[in-house]
């Protein structure tokens, strides 16, 4: 089992990932929890495949449990569904001393998260992620949200779980494109601060060597994660490097109302564009972003920027939440591995976004 320690402000959770960890779920969470109740929410589709698998190994060990499952998709992370998992959470009588199990990608882990960390004012919160990009990134760091009609994300808190548990053998049940959209977020890592990992990520010949050992990529990209959460919870400095490709990911996202491309497809086409973009200001070291081409490329990932009308992306990206005031912060790389913030006048954008955007 590879163990990782975050050290978050209201005290610090363990990460623990395991291939086989989800036939174990009772006995390990039985270590961290002396309590009885477990409420499970879950989507349908997860359910299918891990919801039974859960709740027996829950039971094995002595709990009570109770399911709650919302349909699968982005339109579960809403107000409607939230209310409706608080009614299930009343119906069961889950009071302070109980916990909820978020098991599920990030639609799920996001709205359990925040249903836990607002219900009664908050009952503990364990994570057990079941994509790629839930294992490696929204599953860690506390962020809790649900989206509102006029955009993703926009009523939420940070709210740090009990434990993360990953069990990367889920991920063998993962289609293709779930897969690489995670890898998005892998690549991602890399970028902004391994480059061993991702030269390591080149060298893989197929899906199956990936597969071997993909533990330990999970592992190095939560390690990378935890120290950047440690060194800035609330999302006001260094845990900004994280939104590399994001900007532009988003507003490619928001352009075609989140069902043209994945999260990981979107922010693979951010990454590309906002390095060029760095190269073509001398901010980047020429050739590094035919590195992200290529790896992009590798898997199965969009590179180019689709048709967008860039008067849409620039209000898109000038509207983003995370842009205060004036000025707005473009996530850099100076090379693969480093990367940095580099703080632009709002005025300047439309100007910069006309150098990648055709
Ligand atoms: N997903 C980016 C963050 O957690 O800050």
């Amino acid at each position: 089992m590879h163990n990782i320690e975050v050290k978050a402000s209201s005290g610090s959770y363990p990460i623990y990932i395991k291939n086989g960890l989800l036939g174990e779920i009772g006995v390990e969470i039985k270590k961290i929890y002396k309590g009885s109740r477990i409420a499970v929410v879950t989507d349908s589709n997860v359910d299918e495949f891990y919801g039974q698998k859960t709740i027996n190994s829950l039971k094995e060990s002595g709990f009570e449990t109770f399911k709650i499952v919302v349909k699968a998709g982005e339109e579960s992370k809403s107000f409607k569904t939230l209310l409706e998992v608080y009614d299930k959470l009343l119906d069961f009588k889950i009071n302070r001393g109980d916990i909820i199990i978020a098991l599920g990608g990030g639609v799920v882990g996001d709205m359990a998260g925040f249903a836990a960390s607002t219900f009664l004012r908050g009952i503990s919160l364990i994570q057990i992620p079941t994509t790629l990009l839930a294992q490696v990134d929204s599953s860690v760091g506390g962020k809790v949200a649900v989206d509102l009609p006029r955009g993703k994300n926009l009523v939420g808190s940070f709210y740090m779980p009990k434990a993360v548990f990953i069990d990367p053998l889920l991920l063998r049940t993962l289609n293709d494109k779930y897969l690489n959209d995670g890898m998005g977020e892998v690549i991602k890592y890399g970028a902004i601060k391994d480059s061993e990992l991702f030269n390591t990520l080149m060298k893989y010949e197929n899906k199956e060597a990936l597969l071997s050992q993909i533990d330990k990529i999970i592992f190095t990209c939560c390690s990378i994660k935890a120290n950047i959460v440690e060194l800035d919870e609330k999302d006001t400095g260094e845990r900004m490097l994280l939104n590399y490709g994001h900007t532009i990911g988003h507003a490619i996202e928001q352009f075609f109302n989140f069902t043209k491309y994945s999260h990981g497809e979107a922010v693979a086409m951010g990454m590309y564009s906002i390095t060029k973009l760095g190269e073509e200001l001398g901010l980047t070291k020429i050739g590094t972003s035919i590195a992200i081409k290529d790896i992009l490329i590798k898997y199965n990932l969009p590179w180019e920027l689709p048709e967008i009308r860039t008067q849409a992306i620039i209000e898109t990206i000038s509207h983003d939440k995370k842009n205060i005031g004036g000025s707005m912060n473009l996530i850099l790389i100076e090379s693969i591995g480093n990367s940095f913030i580099e703080k632009i006048d709002k005025t300047k954008i439309e100007n910069y976004l006309h150098k990648i955007i055709k």
